[in-house]
């Protein structure tokens, strides 16, 4: 198994989410009664994976998960998802990955984020791994794990002409400019954009700007989501971008839409690596367009069955 070349491969997170909803949210020192509690899988790295994992390419994922219970549930979520886990590491020097989440009755919420065993996830860890790298067709990675590690996969990727998907996420104003010039396509959403840029994004003309500016830093491409309407696609040495408009659809949950993109996008980039990017995006778009119809972050992505023959 491990001898096989992989399809997609991401370096990224894993993060149990245990949420809870109650009518309000506590004051410090104080306890309140909450009427409903779940555990979900998130974490955008797995997120991402899973997703190109539902549309049926060969995926594998590289992460660190503590030496615990909700590690262990992790692995078999992998398995039950048809990711590769033999690149997942468990660690006794800190937890899996953990969001506490409470959400009040008016939608609002308060998170802690422990990132835990996710920021052990190294370099040895990455020479360990260097042959998959090497062997699969795209590379993804985010921020949620140390940045010295997810630009190391990334030109690991590149030196290995392996295509590679960045998603600054969650930003900093200060990215360090290699991600850019390790990226065949950067793609992130409109709040990413105007941090990365300075500028604001808030509309689809803005978009076009900001998509120029992060295109002059160095990277194949960038896409810049915006929400139900879809996404710009701007690629070198191309100087102007194109919008691909979003799906119309009452949405109903859109927690990790921007995962269920990202993940489609390493499908096709694998699975159709000579389709336009443009075309890629307005696919992506629509399979992130199912998920936003579904309550929930990987309970809401779409499996290749549930999805139109001619997304394929
Ligand atoms: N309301 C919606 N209707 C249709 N498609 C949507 C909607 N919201 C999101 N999408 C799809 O999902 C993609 C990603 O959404 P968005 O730009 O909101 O990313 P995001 O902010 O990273 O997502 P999130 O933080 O909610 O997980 C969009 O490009 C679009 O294709
Ligand atoms: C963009 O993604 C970040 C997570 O990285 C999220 O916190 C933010 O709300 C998103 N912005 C928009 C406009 O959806
Ligand atoms: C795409 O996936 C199908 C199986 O789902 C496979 O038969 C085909 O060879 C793949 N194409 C590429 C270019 O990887």
């Amino acid at each position: 198994m491990t001898e096989d070349a992989f399809d997609v491969v991401v370096v990224g997170s894993c993060m149990t989410d245990l949420v809870s909803q109650a009518p309000r949210l506590p004051k410090a020192g104080e306890t309140i009664h909450g009427h409903k509690f779940f555990i979900g899988f998130g974490g955008k790295g797995a997120n991402q994976c899973i997703q190109a994992a539902r549309l049926g390419v060969k995926t594998a994922m590289i992460c660190k998960v503590g030496k615990d219970f909700f590690g262990d549930n992790y692995i078999q979520n992998f398995k039950d998802n048809d990711v590769h886990t033999g690149f997942v590491r468990q660690t006794s020097e800190a937890a899996t990955g953990a969001a506490s989440i409470t959400v009040n009755d008016a939608g609002e919420n308060a998170i802690v984020i422990v990132a835990g065993a996710n920021m052990l996830l190294g370099k040895d860890e990455l020479q360990e791994v260097l042959p998959a790298i090497r062997k699969t067709k795209v590379l993804v990675c985010q921020l949620e794990i140390n940045a010295q590690t997810s630009l190391q996969a990334l030109q690991m990727a590149r030196d290995n002409k392996v295509k590679t998907i960045f998603n600054p996420a969650p930003a900093v104003p200060d990215l360090d400019y290699n991600f850019y010039r390790v990226s065949d396509v950067f793609c992130c959403n409109e709040s990413e954009a105007e941090l990365l840029t300075g500028c604001p994004v808030n509309n689809v003309d803005e978009a076009h700007r900001a998509a120029q500016e992060l295109l002059r830093r160095g990277c194949g491409a960038v896409i810049i989501t915006l929400g139900p309407q879809g996404c710009v696609v701007l690629k070198a040495p191309e100087s102007t971008s194109t919008h691909v408009p979003g799906t119309a659809v009452t949405a109903v949950d859109t927690t990790g839409a921007g995962d269920s993109f990202i993940g489609a996008l390493a499908f096709y980039m694998a699975n159709h690596s000579s389709m336009p990017l443009e075309e890629m995006a307005r696919r992506a778009n629509q399979v992130a367009a199912v998920s936003v119809q579904g309550v929930g972050t990987q309970t809401s992505f779409p499996f290749k069955r549930d999805l139109p023959a001619k997304l394929f």
